[in-house]
């Protein structure tokens, strides 16, 4: 059985691990976060790196096959420090600016929401250069989104709705049709963003599934899934066997 370690800085890439784990019964799959420092985006990378070390520091990494960095500010500021430490694959999530060339849509159409340091990172902005040099696609930052839906843990999607619409509010004035989600935590809300702005809500996480199994040589296969995997919420020092599907947080997937 291969072994990978999915990462994020809270409960945003769960919304993967979830893909994940609905296509294969043959991973062993850990899931490291930090809770107590969620959200990464307001952190410097030092600080970011040295939590980073503290996950590598608890995990078994001489039996892990893969990582997936499942958090789009956390590929943006730490994807190459991580490469540069290890020589097992680490597969990362950024924002999918090439969707509209791949299905020949108006960039224009286009709308990309992340976190503040997403797009303020240089990461993104070579990627922008490179596939949206005339900043066509309309980028939003959202600087609070990510941890308000971290309250979902603990509060019903209704307690916390006009925070949310409030954090939404910048959106009110751009049209478009296609919304690009730039963090693993919006997935979460993606049936309430699409009655919202009666927009197609656009989820990389399914492209960033497959190159998972496509690096690990593995099939996907629907009649094949499983519930179980490993989480740590302290950077890997302590642990728990989890059935996804009591995580109440993913109804709203
Ligand atoms: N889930 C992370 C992402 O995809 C977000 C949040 C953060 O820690 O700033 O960007």
């Amino acid at each position: 059985m291969k072994s990978i370690v999915v990462i994020d800085s809270g409960i945003g890439g769960l919304t993967l691990l979830n893909s994940i784990l609905k296509n294969s019964n043959s991973l062993d799959i850990s899931y490291i976060c930090d809770s107590k420092n969620v959200p990464y985006g307001e952190k410097n990378n030092e600080f970011i790196h040295q939590r980073i070390d503290l996950m590598f520091e608890n995990l078994d990494v001489e039996k892990l096959d893969l990582a997936v960095i499942a958090c789009n500010t956390l590929t943006a500021s730490s994807i190459d420090y991580l490469r540069s430490r290890f020589d097992f694959p680490i597969v990362g999530i950024e924002p999918y600016l090439n969707f509209p060339k791949k299905l020949n849509l108006k960039p224009e159409d286009c709308c990309l929401i992340a976190t503040k340091s997403t797009l303020d990172s240089l990461r993104f902005k070579r990627l922008q250069t490179e596939l949206d040099p005339d900043k066509r696609i309309s980028t939003v930052k959202l600087p609070r989104l990510a941890l308000l839906l971290e309250k979902l843990r603990d509060h019903d999607f209704a307690e916390i709705k006009d925070l949310i619409d409030q954090e939404l509010k910048v959106l009110n004035d751009i049209s478009f049709k296609y919304l690009i989600l730039g963090c693993t935590h919006y997935p979460i809300i993606s049936k309430y963003l699409h009655l919202k702005f009666e927009a197609e809500i656009i989820d990389p996480s399914k492209y960033v599934v497959k190159q998972i199994f496509q690096v690990l040589n593995l099939n996907t296969d629907k009649n094949l899934s499983n519930n179980h995997f490993n989480l740590s919420e302290d950077c890997g020092q302590t642990w728990d066997k989890i059935d996804i599907d009591n995580l109440s947080f993913l109804k709203y997937l």
